[in-house]
């Protein structure tokens, strides 16, 4: 694993990232913003994993918002690709390493609010891990029992709040429900999360926020809403559909995070 960090800091020298962003499909917005871009395809790193999902790129972006170095993923392996809830341990192991200290993960999700369309952008603030699996399976110290109580970063959650009112981009806050996918939900599904307690309902980000505390991350979340969950509206659901709704809210959320990083200092 070290092979990674090793490579990446033979390429990137001195710069030295505090901040790393994982984008969801549809995020590529904030990759166009970033400065100097250093750019590296996931299959060049040694140990990355690559997706095979359509719409998710594949690569490392290094690079400055402001005068904020960041180091982006653009791009993740989800869960549902292997039934391996650890794909991502060697990206953010990595990140890790090169210095990174806050991440900020990215995903599109379906919300169980009426009033919450597609377009909007939700901050999650919580959680409810649903796939019946965890990425810290297998670890044998007693690191893996992760305290979960303050997995999103109260401090960095403010800031992302703040620089959404500094815009006037209204900001959602919710728990966020992981369903393993690959299959939507059924409308079923969908009541019970909402009687659960879940906002949105999703396939990625909660191994990951999980990895990232596991690995002593500070963490701040947030989805962009594609589509109203299974069985909200008449319409049968598509990755097609994730796809083209995912820039609506993706151009509002690199927004946010621009702000939030660039105004840091
Ligand atoms: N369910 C699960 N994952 C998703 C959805 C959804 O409705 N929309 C985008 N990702």
């Amino acid at each position: 694993m070290t092979a990674a960090a090793d490579y990446l800091q033979e390429k990137l020298g001195a710069f030295s990232p505090r901040y790393g962003i994982v984008l969801g499909s549809g995020l590529g917005a904030l990759v166009e913003a970033v400065a100097e871009p250093i750019r590296i395809p996931y299959r060049d790193i040694p140990d990355f994993p690559v997706s095979s999902v359509s719409g998710h790129a594949g690569e490392l972006v290094a690079g400055k918002l402001g005068d904020e170095p960041v180091v982006m993923l653009s791009g993740r392996v989800h869960y549902y690709e292997r039934g391996d809830a650890n794909a991502m341990r060697v990206p953010l192991e990595t990140l890790k390493r090169i210095g990174v200290e806050s991440l900020i993960v990215t995903n599109s999700a379906g919300s169980l609010r009426e009033d919450m369309p597609p377009g909007s952008v939700m901050r999650i603030a919580d959680h409810i891990a649903f796939s019946g699996s965890n990425p810290l399976i297998g670890v044998e110290s007693d690191n893996r029992f992760v305290g979960m109580t303050n997995a999103y970063d109260a401090a960095l959650s403010e800031r992302m709040e703040e620089a959404a009112d500094r815009l006037s981009i209204p900001l959602w806050r919710g728990v966020y429900m992981w369903f393993s996918g690959p299959s939507f939900e059924t409308p079923a599904e969908i009541r019970m999360a909402r009687i659960v307690g879940a906002d949105a309902v999703g396939m990625s980000t909660v191994p990951e926020v999980i990895l990232a505390r596991f690995f002593g991350l500070r963490v701040a979340a947030a989805s962009v809403i594609t589509n109203f969950g299974a069985g909200m509206t008449g319409a049968e659901l598509s990755h097609e559909e994730t796809k083209e709704m995912a820039p609506l809210g993706g151009e509002r959320l690199a927004a946010i995070l621009r702000e939030m990083i660039a105004s840091e200092g």
